[in-house]
């Protein structure tokens, strides 16, 4: 059976890989995000769903699907990320002032007369966020946050519902993440944001930190022999950098290659790999994969998937609503998962290079192969799920 049609990608075997780089994700960071992210009331591993059905069907050894979507109950991984860096800042400026607040404190809102005066913001295509009006919710300060013109009404509502107040600008989700810059500087609000820039990468580490989570509970959840691949979606790529630098801590020399999937539309990580330094991709049509529809990457992520990243890959659309039907219908007698346009990238590079000779060598990706995909969101718009998974008349 074949998952997917035979449809065009790119493929770029990325030679910078092993090159020393400076460290952008240390472990004692990610060693406080896990201790103040595992204390969280509400806090459980989401599943690593086995799928020997869809391994069949790619004919490969193993897939394992980490199933992100009842993280926290915002529905991705993000929940992670921004939240965690709420609460980070809160501290740090109490710390300035001479308070020492641990994230219990700052729930239990034993600073709230000073946090509530802190405002946060940050530019969104919703999953980050949801994260970040979650933790200003939970921490008691104030959230302001843009979404650009496309992101859908749902996902608007799904971050007013945690009380921030939601923006809508003109333009692109990077002309959100500028608005979202001039609008703090403006106001004296602190932006957190989950891509960093130049002059910008303290708060955006504290969002990979929080990533590693995810990573490191599906390496201590998967059984049997160690996976051999991992296909990760790209934004800005802060969540691929943030299992680069897992996979290094846990496996050590003998990890995972690592694949970075984007759509074709944006890619900007596949694209700065090529050149070698940071490069934008340019203007055109949109994607299905909001959360994957960024034009420019993080500098930080980038740096560490430089070092780190064995492939980049650029994808199709048109792959999207196939991909999502298969996981939601269970292939072979595998149970059905649900998983959002922007959680299936990886899927779909895995697919894609399975059933391309050339690119099936260049990964090292045979019938022995067992593979890890981080299913990063459930079904974060469901009307969009629901229109997706429909079977086509
Ligand atoms: C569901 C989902 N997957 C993957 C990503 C990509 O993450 P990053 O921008 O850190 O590369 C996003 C980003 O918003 C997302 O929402």
């Amino acid at each position: 059976m074949t998952l997917l049609p035979a449809l065009p990608f790119r493929l770029h075997p990325n030679a910078a890989k092993g090159r020393a780089g400076a460290a952008v994700l240390d472990a004692a960071g990610f060693a406080e995000a896990r201790a103040a992210i595992t204390s969280w009331p509400g806090y459980a591993a989401t599943p690593l769903v086995d799928l020997p059905g869809l391994a069949r069907a790619l004919g490969i050894a193993a897939l394992g699907w980490k199933d992100e979507g009842g993280r926290f109950g915002l529905g991705s991984f993000k929940a992670l990320g921004g939240a965690y860096a709420v609460a980070r800042h809160l501290a740090r400026t109490l710390a300035a002032r001479g308070i020492t607040a641990t994230d219990a404190d700052l729930a239990a809102g034993r600073h709230a007369a000073l946090t509530r005066d802190i405002t946060v913001t940050c530019a969104t295509d919703g999953n980050h966020g949801r994260s970040v009006a979650w933790g200003a919710q939970r921490f008691h300060c104030r959230a302001v946050i843009y979404i650009h013109e496309t992101v859908s009404d749902g996902r608007a509502a799904a971050i007013a519902r945690f009380g921030a107040e939601v923006r809508r600008v003109p333009g692109t989700y990077d002309d959100a993440v500028r608005r979202a810059a001039e609008d703090a500087a403006a106001q004296g609000w602190t932006v957190v944001s989950d891509t960093s820039y130049p002059g910008y990468t303290d708060i955006p580490r504290d969002v990979m930190q929080g990533y590693r989570v995810m990573a490191d509970e599906a390496f201590a959840q998967w059984t049997g022999p160690a996976p051999t691949h991992l296909f990760v979606q790209g934004g800005v790529g802060g969540v691929a950098a943030a299992v680069a630098a897992q996979a290094a801590l846990h496996f050590g020399a003998d990890r995972p290659h690592l694949i970075v999937v984007e759509p074709d539309r944006f890619d900007c990580l596949y694209r700065s790999a090529v050149v070698g330094t940071p490069t934008p991709s340019p203007p055109g049509p949109d994607t299905l994969m909001a959360g994957l529809a960024c034009g420019e990457v993080s500098i930080l992520a980038f740096d560490e998937l430089l070092h780190r990243a064995d492939a980049f890959m650029a994808v199709p659309d048109e792959a999207v609503a196939p991909a999502m039907r298969a996981l939601a219908s269970g292939v072979d007698g595998d149970p059905g998962v649900v998983a959002g346009e922007s959680a299936v990238a990886g899927l779909i590079g895995l697919a894609l290079a399975r059933h391309d000779p050339a690119a099936a060598a260049a990964l090292g990706l045979d019938a022995a192969a067992r593979v890890l995909l981080f299913g990063t969101e459930g079904a974060t718009d469901p009307e969009l799920y629901a229109r997706l998974v429909a079977v086509p008349s």
